[in-house]
């Protein structure tokens, strides 16, 4: 970052000596409360993470049709994700280019041009400017597109890039993982229902809440297909409560690998969390009971299966990309989540399923049966995550150890961490590691 933008982020977080609380972040702990509470680093969290970081947005399936569009609005930035005329996904600033209103003000909807309800400016899906009444002669329409924002699409994922420069390795990342995506067709989808949670707490334990399943007991309803012992990464860690689950989830795991290597679907465990800019995580892993879905019992919601694979019984693919995107996809629909910052204090959790376009409600599947188990499992998280949010507000809250299944809420931290210390150039005196690399 230029020296300038770094004094300029300096000066607005003096009062929480922000620039020392990320210096001497200690590994292994949850984060002092400051990160989750004060306005300071909130706007941090936008200006250095949110601002500068590949953000998951939409699903390819919102903005099926030319003139559909969605528009995704943290702190004080607005963006237009939008389908050209050409069948192109772009995305451009939702600031008219006349005396800057706000253009867009809906969530999302369809179109054929953009309207400024001010003046009336007018564009094209593709930013460029195709009206603006009563100018002076010489007026040059082409120099005042909508300024537009980096967006790429990943096998039917929608992210953007606000930055200048936006992290490179999105490309790496992409190679990585389309072919792990690209089998269940999330491009040819279509939602079948999507919900906006607002969590009362900060983004950053909405993040580390999902990153691991030490509080699953908390999910009655999922656990019923979902193996608790995901975490734990040795059997020596794993309660002896867990025993009998664990030797169930090997035995199943065993039979699934055949399944996959039978239908040539990768299904091994990469995990860069923390290791660059655009961390993630993606790999396959079985479902108990049926081990086809997110259902009481583990069998399809839907009859109609998103891939061309002509087996339910795929477990589910599973992936998190930093900062703010996670997804499960089984054989039959597909969830994908983003999170979006609201305020310290508060955030948006946005839960899209994704079915077979040609799939019709009350025939191949019924909607509450397909969503129920996830739209209870997330309600059960966002009163956890209000319950982080009360207990860290309190002066008496001071930072916890992380256990050996927090692993992955550890790499979250570190990364978060690592990418503010990058970004606002600040020298590490704590003991996490400066990890990432650019
Ligand atoms: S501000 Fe948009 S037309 Fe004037
Ligand atoms: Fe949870």
């Amino acid at each position: 970052m230029t020296a300038s933008s770094v004094a300029h982020a300096a000066a607005r977080a003096p009062e929480h000596d922000a620039r020392t609380l990320i210096a001497d972040r200690v590994a292994g702990q949850s984060l002092p409360a400051p990160f989750y509470v004060s306005r300071d680093f909130f706007d941090l969290d936008v200006d250095e993470i949110f601002s500068k970081s590949w953000l998951f947005v939409a699903t390819e399936a919102e903005i099926a049709e030319p003139g559909d569009y969605v528009t995704i609005t943290f702190s004080t930035r607005s963006v237009i994700v939008a389908r050209d005329d050409d069948g192109r996904v772009r995305a451009h600033h939702n600031v008219c280019r006349h005396r800057g209103a706000r253009l867009l003000t809906d969530p999302s909807g369809s179109t054929g041009t953009f309207v400024c309800t001010y003046h009336s400016w007018t564009y094209g899906m593709d930013g460029r400017l195709e009206f603006a009444d009563a100018q002076a002669p010489g007026f040059d329409r082409s120099c005042y597109s909508l300024r537009s924002v980096h967006v790429r699409s990943i096998a039917g994922l929608v992210f953007i890039c606000l930055a200048d420069d936006p992290p490179a390795d999105i490309d790496e990342v992409a190679a990585i993982v389309e072919p792990y995506l690209a089998p269940h067709r999330l491009a040819e989808a279509k939602v079948a229902k999507q919900t906006d949670l607002i969590e009362d707490g900060n983004w950053k334990l909405t993040m580390e809440n999902n990153r691991e399943c030490y509080h699953c007991d908390g999910h009655p309803e999922l656990l019923n297909v979902f193996f608790p012992t995901w975490g734990y990464s040795d059997t020596g860690s794993i309660p002896s409560r867990l025993g009998p689950v664990y030797d169930r989830y090997r035995r199943v795991t065993s039979e699934q690998v055949e399944i996959w290597d039978r239908h040539d679907l990768p299904h091994s465990r990469i995990e860069q969390l923390d290791t660059r800019p655009t961390g993630f995580h993606v790999e396959r892993e079985a479902l108990d009971l049926a081990g086809e879905s997110f259902t009481l019992d583990g069998s399809a919601a839907c009859g109609r299966l998103l891939t061309d694979i002509g087996e339910a019984r795929l477990g589910r693919l599973s992936m998190h990309l930093q900062p703010n995107m996670w997804l499960h996809v089984t054989s039959d629909h597909a969830l994908v989540f983003s999170v979006i910052p609201i305020a310290a204090d508060k955030t948006l959790v946005r839960t899209t399923w994704l079915v077979h376009r040609n799939a019709v409600e009350g025939v191949d599947y019924d909607l509450d049966h397909l969503t129920g188990v996830w739209e209870t499992t997330n309600q059960q998280d966002a009163d956890l995550v209000a319950l982080a949010q009360s207990g860290i507000s309190s002066p008496a809250y001071v930072p916890g150890p992380y256990g050996p299944s927090e692993f992955q809420v550890e790499a979250f931290v570190n990364w978060y961490v690592t990418m503010l210390r990058r970004r606002l150039d600040i020298p590490t005196t704590g003991t996490a590691s400066d990890a990432a690399s650019a």
